[in-house]
C-alpha cells in the first residue's frame, strides 16, 4: 500500500535524523545529568551515591571516548572549531584523572569529596557542550557529515560496550566501592 510506504519513509527519515551525532550526544547526556544530581548531593545516603557512581562511571567513559575520537577530532581539524575541540579534550582528561583517583580512594570522606568535584566538573562540561560547543559545531558542519559521524560514534560506542565498559572503570571495582 502506498500509504505504508510513505509512513515507512517518514520513520526512516526520522531515525536517520536521530542518528545525527549531535542528537546522539544529547541523548547520552540525559542519563548522565540525572546521575550527577545524585552524585553532587553529599546529604544523600552514601550507598545511594555509590550505586549512582557505579552506573555513572561506565556511562561517562563509553560516551566520552567516542566523543573525543569522532567529534573532537573533527573539531580540531577545523580552523573555526579547533580551540573548542582542545577545550573538550582537556576537560575529559581532568575527568579521567579524577575517575581513576576515585577508584583508588578508600577514605570515605575523600571519596565523597572527589565524587562531588567530578560531578560538578562533568555538569559544567555538559552545560558548555550543549550551549556552546555543539551549536558552534552545527554551524560549521554539514548534515551529511553529522550523520556519518553519528554512525562512527555509534560503532565506537558499541565496541566499548562490548568490551564491558572501559579501561578506566573496571566493572568489578565499580560494583564494590572500596570503603
Ligand atoms: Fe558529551
Ligand atoms: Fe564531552
Amino acid at each position: 500500500m502506498p500509504g505504508n510506504n510513505v509512513q515507512q519513509q517518514r520513520s526512516e527519515t526520522k531515525s536517520m535524523a536521530n542518528a545525527d551525532i549531535v542528537n546522539l550526544i544529547l541523548e547520552d547526556h540525559r542519563p548522565l545529568k540525572k546521575l550527577i544530581t545524585i552524585l553532587k548531593n553529599t546529604d544523600k545516603d552514601s550507598s545511594e551515591r555509590e550505586e549512582a557512581f557505579a552506573e555513572f562511571a561506565p556511562l561517562l567513559v563509553t560516551h566520552a571516548k567516542p566523543e573525543e575520537q569522532v567529534l573532537y577530532t573533527y573539531m580540531k581539524n577545523n580552523e573555526e572549531l579547533r580551540e573548542e575541540g582542545f577545550e573538550g579534550d582537556v576537560e575529559h582528561q581532568l575527568a579521567d584523572q579524577l575517575l581513576e583517583e576515585i577508584m583508588r580512594t578508600d577514605d570515605e570522606d575523600l571519596w565523597s569529596a572527589r565524587v562531588k568535584v567530578l560531578a560538578e566538573l562533568v555538569e559544567h562540561h555538559i552545560e558548555e557542550e550543549e550551549s556552546e560547543l555543539l551549536p558552534d559545531f552545527k554551524k560549521n558542519s554539514e548534515p551529511a557529515e553529522r550523520l556519518a559521524m553519528g554512525q562512527q560514534f555509534l560503532m565506537l560506542k558499541t565496541k566499548l560496550l562490548e568490551q564491558g565498559g572501559t579501561d578506566a572503570a573496571h566493572e568489578s571495582d565499580l560494583d564494590k566501592p572500596k570503603h
